[in-house]
């Protein structure tokens, strides 16, 4: 715990930007009470209820499932009502939204091109032939060793650090991004989903797949500890083999 927080208090150091008055961005520096387990979240909040009501952030579930609050913080992607202030090894906390989106203003950002591309994959079960007569509104029903391999990519939160962090997605507007890929594979890997063969032309782009390089930044992003470039490597390898080789 740095000196500051061991005294109660605690300096954060915030992004600002209101497009409709400020030329440049630049940081509101504010001291906080700090308690034990006070989260990044919880100080914003502090800041928004007692020094400035102006403050913009996104927020809604407060654990770690909703997604809404990543930001980068003292240097890494981390989800703010995740990561405690006593965590942060420094004596300030140093908040920015995430980079390389636009951003809308202080801590928000514009996710419009992270969900066009999350869109963009159809992310969503199209069943196979013998599941069409299950009832709608029942399961479709999945043996357990076929769900387990769907264990990594379901636990995506669709937070975008791993696109803000993509240096691809920095050069090319147009490409799909680890989420969205990541996506692409978990129903690629669903032993329900009927679609493998779409699914792979869709991402098999020079907007998709082939545009990865392999640069691993969206593994150490994601705060979910997910591997979006593992997805990526295995569409590659199915659309080799299935698309290219013509293999079952
Ligand atoms: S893969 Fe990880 S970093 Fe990317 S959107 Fe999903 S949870 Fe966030
Ligand atoms: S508020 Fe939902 S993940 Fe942080």
């Amino acid at each position: 715990m740095s000196a500051n927080q061991s005294n109660g208090s605690i300096k954060f150091k915030v992004f600002r930007f209101d497009p409709d008055k400020d030329q440049q961005p630049y940081y509101d520096t504010f001291e906080l009470e700090s308690r034990p387990g006070m989260t990044v979240l919880e100080g914003l909040f502090d800041i928004l209820e007692r020094q400035d009501g102006s403050l913009a952030f996104r927020y809604s579930c407060r654990e770690a499932i909703c997604g809404s609050c990543a930001l980068y913080i003292n240097g890494a992607y981390r989800l703010a009502c995740q990561t405690q202030v006593s965590h942060i090894d420094s004596d300030e906390v140093v908040v920015n939204p995430l980079p390389a989106l636009q951003p809308v203003k202080d801590l928000v950002v514009d996710m419009t091109p992270f969900f066009e591309a999350y869109h963009a994959v159809d992310p969503y079960l199209q069943p196979a032939e013998d599941l069409k007569h299950v009832e709608e509104g029942k399961e479709y029903y999945q043996n357990p060793k076929d769900r387990k391999k769907l264990d990594m990519p379901v636990d995506c939160i669709l937070c975008g650090s791993c696109y803000s962090s993509c240096p691809t997605t920095w050069t090319h507007e147009d490409y799909l991004g680890p989420a969205a890929l990541l996506k692409a594979y978990r129903f690629v890997a669903d032993s329900r989903d009927d679609a493998t063969a779409d699914r792979l032309s869709t991402v098999s782009t020079e907007s998709g797949i082939w545009r990865c390089h392999t640069a691993y930044n969206c593994v150490e992003a994601c705060p979910k500890d997910l591997n979006p470039t593992f997805g990526i490597q295995q569409l590659k390898k199915q659309t080799v083999g299935k698309l290219l080789l013509g293999r079952k």
